[in-house]
């Protein structure tokens, strides 16, 4: 990054209250709310996973400007093929028209795309654009942008176990870094920061291993409403939690 934006971006943390050495690395969204903000407005469903497309761009573009490295967003869960196939379909239609019209600017953004979930299951023209989009090259990665798409922890976490067998790794070489390489996210550092929007507060499936110190920041914003100002705003609650990790609080330490 050139000194001009990092300037740039120090001076933008800075007016919005923010330490510009404290923001998180990585940070994951369940992203929550979409159908009941449709209903809210007496629409479809599926109007609401359209409007929040809009609040993914802003959310990107959020995270590039404040430069946090990795952003997982949760798409779709393996739980949520229980809902009406048309809002299936409609969904998995949404991620391949947006990736499709995305991909360009993404990749000149300095967007690199990622997924975790087992994409066996997804409809063949979703795979195929996902291979396209994460295939293109980006130069510069700024970002990696983490898909879940049909994504479970306790799925992950099984497959995990599945292939260490399958390896015949032996009992004495198991620790938490070598499970870590048969996780979906191997290679990525664990999210410091889980916003979930539309105020439900728990986790539904989402990253059981890779949440275990992370922050949580719970907001009533319904997805398709959600904007800079809200994302800033989950950064800033973080900023003010101490992180004690099983020690004692700075403030007790004499
Ligand atoms: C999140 O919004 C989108 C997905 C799970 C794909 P919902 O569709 O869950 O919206 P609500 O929770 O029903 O309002
Ligand atoms: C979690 O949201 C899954 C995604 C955001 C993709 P849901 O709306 O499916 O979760 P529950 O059913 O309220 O737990
Ligand atoms: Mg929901």
């Amino acid at each position: 990054m050139t000194e001009v934006n990092k300037k740039k971006r120090f001076d933008l943390l800075k007016s919005a209250g923010l330490d510009p050495n404290k923001i998180p690395q990585h940070i994951a969204i369940i992203m929550d709310g979409n159908g009941r903000w449709a209903q809210n407005r007496g629409e479809d469903r599926v109007f609401g996973h359209l409007n929040g497309v809009e609040s993914v761009r802003a959310v990107v573009e959020s995270a590039l400007q404040v430069g946090v490295r990795y952003l997982t967003l949760y798409a779709f869960s393996t739980e949520n093929w229980s809902r009406p196939k048309e809002e299936v379909a409609a969904l998995m239609n949404l991620l391949v028209t947006t990736l499709n019209q995305e991909t360009d600017d993404l990749n000149g953004k300095g967007v690199r795309l990622r997924t975790i979930g087992d994409l066996s299951a997804l409809p063949d023209n979703c795979q195929k654009q996902l291979e396209t989009t994460e295939k293109a090259e980006t130069k510069n990665v700024s970002l990696d942008l983490i898909l879940a798409l049909n994504y479970s922890a306790k799925w992950e976490i099984t497959e995990a176990v599945k292939g260490i067998i399958r390896d015949g790794v032996k009992e004495e070489e198991i620790n938490i870094d070598k499970f870590e390489t048969y996780l979906q996210t191997k290679g990525l550092p664990d999210p410091e920061l889980m916003i979930r929007t539309s105020g439900e507060r728990r986790i539904s499936n989402f990253m059981l291993w890779q949440l275990a110190y992370a922050e949580f920041h719970f907001t009533s914003v319904l997805w398709p409403d959600f904007r800079r100002e809200h994302f800033l705003a989950a950064i800033h609650d973080f900023q003010n939690r101490e992180r004690r990790f099983g020690g004692v609080s700075q403030q007790t330490v004499k």
